[in-house]
C-alpha cells in the first residue's frame, strides 16, 4: 500500500502526474524533497474563534509538530469543522455527526500514515474518535485539557456545575442579577474544557483508558506544561504509528477497551453523553454496546473519583492525584488487563507507571468509594422499553423511589412558556415530563433533560424534583432526572401518549421506570397517536434532511443509520 505523499492521489488516470502535480503545489510552500519523502502525520486542527475550549490548540499544534519532527515525519495540520457548547444552534449533538463525517473524509481525502485528533468541548473527542474509526487510520487523540478552577468570594468555582447551581439560585432570588454578572467572568477563568466532570472531561478520561491517547492526557489542565510535553509526545507517537502502520482503532476499539470505558465512566461519576457517544464509537467499530452490560457494570464498580457534580473537586486536582493511570490501578480487578494502547502498551503497562500521590484524596480506594454503586443506572419499563438512563450518583437519593403525578410538556417551547408561570399547577412530588426532545424530535436531543425547577417551587426553596425525558442533560448537571427515553416520543416511544395526570414510577434500586395506565389503554392511546398528524413538516433540504432521515435511537448512538460498520441498522 502506498504511504506518505503517495497516499490517495486525485483520479487523473495518470499516476506518476498525479505524484508529480501533488508535488509541484505542495512546494509552494517551501517543502523539500526530504520532507516531503518522510511518513506523513497529520494534525487536526479544531482551533476556532468560537471556541474557547479549544483556545490552545494553536499552541498544542506546535508542540504536536515538534514532536512528530524529532521522531522523523512531516506533520500537516488541516482544519475541520469545531464545535463549542454555547454556540451551536440548534444544538451541538446535532452537528457531531457532521463533524465525524468531515474528519473521516478529510482524513480518506488527504495523504497522512497517522492523525493526531486535537479537540476537547464535548463532541469533538467523539466525533473525531467516530471518523478514526471508521477511517481506520493509526490515531492519536490529544484532549485539549480542562479550564483550571475559578474563584469567587473565597469560594472554587467551575464551569459548568456551579454555573447551574448559582443559576438555580439565582432564579430563586437568592443571588441578584448585578452579583450574576460579576460570577460570570469567575466561571470559566482560562481556556480549556468544563473543569468538572461534564461530558468532555469524561469522554477524555473514557477514551485514555482506551487506549487512544497517551497516560495523563484526558487530566492534564490546558494551561499546564504537562498538556505541552503530553501534545509533543503525542506526535512523536503518532510519528511511530505512521511508520509502523499501527496500532490501528480497529485494535484499539474492540469488546474489551468498550468493558473497559463503561468501567471508567461508572468509577469516575461520568456524563451521561458518555452512554450515546459510546455507542457511536462502538457501533463503527462494529463491537456490541450492550446498555444492560453497562448497568451490570455500574452494581459492581462504584464511583471512585471524587469530583463534581457527583464529589467536590476539579479536574486539576484529579490530575495531581495521579490522573486516570492512578484511577486504573485501583480499578484492576474489574479491568481487561491486556487491552492495547496507542503506545505499544496495554492497559496493565499503563497501571505499572502510575504514580503514587500520597495523601490524595480525590481518588478513592475500592474500600472507601465515594458511591457503593457506578453513576449510571439503565433504566427498563413499559414508559423504556430499549431503555433509559439516569446518573444515580448526581441524584437525590430520597427521590430514587419516587412514584407521582405527571405534569407534561409537549416541547421544550411549551416548558419554557410555562413553568415559570404563578398559576402553573405543579407540586414538589410531582413528576415533571418533557417529551419530543429526543434525536429526531427537537432535532438533535438537546440538554434540555434536567428541567428547571418551577419558579414558584424554586422560591419555595424546592432543589430536585424527578424529571423525565427523552432528551439528554449537560454531563455537568445534577438532580433526579431519567434521560434518553427510548424510542422517544417522536418516532411513537410510549412517552409520546402520556397525559398529565398519569402516575409514574421511577424505582432505580430496580432499575424500573413505569407508567402505572393499563396496557390496554396505553395501546388505545397509541393507535390514536398513530392517527394524528406530524408534529411538524418534514425538513425539505440540506444536513437537516440528512439528519432527520437517518439519525439512529439513543441506544445506538444518534449516529446515522448508514455510518454504522456495516452501513446498516436493525433498529431505527
Ligand atoms: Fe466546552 Fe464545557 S463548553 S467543554
Amino acid at each position: 500500500m502506498s504511504s506518505g505523499l503517495r497516499k490517495g492521489l486525485p483520479g487523473y488516470g495518470d499516476v506518476a502526474f498525479s505524484l508529480f502535480l501533488r508535488k509541484v503545489f505542495i512546494k509552494a510552500m517551501g517543502y523539500s524533497d526530504d520532507a516531503l519523502e518522510r511518513p506523513i502525520v497529520g494534525i487536526a486542527n479544531t482551533a476556532s474563534d468560537y471556541n474557547p475550549c479549544h483556545g490552545n490548540v494553536p499552541e498544542l499544534m506546535e508542540c504536536v509538530k515538534r514532536g512528530v519532527l524529532l521522531a522523523g515525519a512531516l506533520p500537516m495540520a488541516f482544519p475541520t469543522i469545531s464545535i463549542h457548547e454555547s454556540f451551536a444552534h440548534p444544538t451541538s449533538m446535532f452537528l457531531r455527526n457532521l463533524m465525524a463525517m468531515d474528519t473521516e473524509e478529510m482524513m480518506r481525502a488527504q495523504p497522512m500514515d497517522a492523525v493526531v485528533a486535537i479537540g476537547g468541548c464535548d463532541k469533538t473527542l467523539p466525533a473525531q474518535t467516530m471518523a478514526a474509526a471508521s477511517a481506520n487510520l493509526p490515531t492519536v487523540l490529544l484532549p485539549t485539557g480542562p479550564m483550571v478552577v475559578g474563584h469567587y468570594r473565597g469560594e472554587v468555582l467551575g464551569a459548568c456545575t456551579d454555573c447551574r447551581r448559582l443559576w438555580s439560585e439565582f432564579r430563586g432570588g437568592r443571588i441578584d442579577a448585578a452579583e450574576m454578572e460579576r460570577i460570570s467572568g469567575r466561571l470559566a477563568p482560562s481556556v480549556g474544557t468544563c473543569m468538572v466532570m461534564g461530558t468532555a472531561s469524561t469522554m477524555a478520561c473514557v477514551l485514555e483508558a482506551m487506549g487512544l491517547g497517551l497516560p495523563m492526557s484526558a487530566t492534564a489542565p490546558a494551561v499546564h506544561a504537562d498538556r505541552k510535553r503530553i501534545a509533543e509526545a503525542s506526535g512523536r507517537c503518532a510519528a511511530e504509528m505512521a511508520k509502523r502502520g499501527s496500532p490501528r482503532p480497529d485494535e484499539l476499539i474492540t469488546a474489551d477497551s468498550v468493558h473497559n470505558a463503561m468501567v471508567v465512566l461508572q468509577a469516575i461519576g461520568g456524563s451521561t453523553n458518555a452512554v450515546i457517544h459510546l455507542a457511536a464509537i462502538a457501533g463503527r467499530a462494529g463491537v456490541e454496546f450492550d446498555l444492560d452490560a453497562l448497568d451490570r457494570v455500574g452494581r459492581e464498580v462504584p464511583v471512585l473519583v471524587d469530583v463534581k457534580p457527583s464529589g467536590a473537586h476539579y479536574m486539576e486536582h484529579l490530575h495531581h492525584a495521579g490522573g486516570v493511570p492512578a484511577l486504573l490501578k485501583q480499578l484492576k480487578p474489574f479491568l481487561r488487563l491486556s487491552a492495547r494502547n496507542v503506545a505499544r502498551g496495554t492497559i496493565d503497562d499503563t497501571i505499572a507507571q502510575a504514580e503514587e500521590v500520597p495523601g490524595q484524596n480525590v481518588i478513592r480506594i475500592l474500600a472507601a468509594p465515594l458511591k457503593k454503586e457506578g453513576a449510571i443506572a439503565v433504566l427498563r419499563g413499559n414508559l423504556a422499553p430499549r431503555g433509559a438512563v439516569i446518573k444515580q450518583s448526581a441524584a437525590s437519593p430520597e427521590l430514587k423511589r419516587h412514584t407521582g403525578r405527571a405534569v407534561v410538556f409537549d416541547s421544550i417551547e411549551e416548558m419554557a412558556a410555562r413553568i415559570d408561570a404563578a398559576d402553573f399547577d405543579v407540586r414538589a412530588e410531582d413528576v415533571l415530563v418533557l417529551r419530543n426532545a429526543g434525536p429526531r424530535g427537537e432535532p438533535g436531543m438537546p440538554e434540555a433533560g434536567s428541567l428547571p425547577i418551577p419558579m414558584k417551587l424554586a422560591r419555595a426553596g424546592i432543589k430536585d424534583m424527578v424529571r423525565l425525558s427523552d432528551a439528554r442533560m449537560s454531563g455537568t448537571a445534577f438532580g433526579t432526572v431519567v434521560l434518553h427515553i427510548t424510542p422517544e416520543a417522536a418516532v411513537g416511544g410510549p412517552l409520546a401518549v402520556v397525559e398529565t395526570g398519569d402516575r409514574i414510577r421511577l424505582d432505580v434500586e430496580a432499575r424500573a421506570l413505569d407508567l402505572l395506565v393499563d396496557e390496554t389503554e396505553i395501546k388505545r392511546r397509541l393507535d390514536a397517536w398513530k392517527q394524528k398528524p406530524a408534529r411538524r413538516e418534514p425538513v425539505r433540504r440540506g444536513y437537516a434532511k440528512l439528519f432527520e432521515q437517518c439519525v439512529l435511537q439513543a441506544d445506538q448512538g444518534c449516529d446515522f443509520d448508514f455510518l454504522l460498520r456495516d452501513g446498516r441498522s436493525a433498529q431505527s
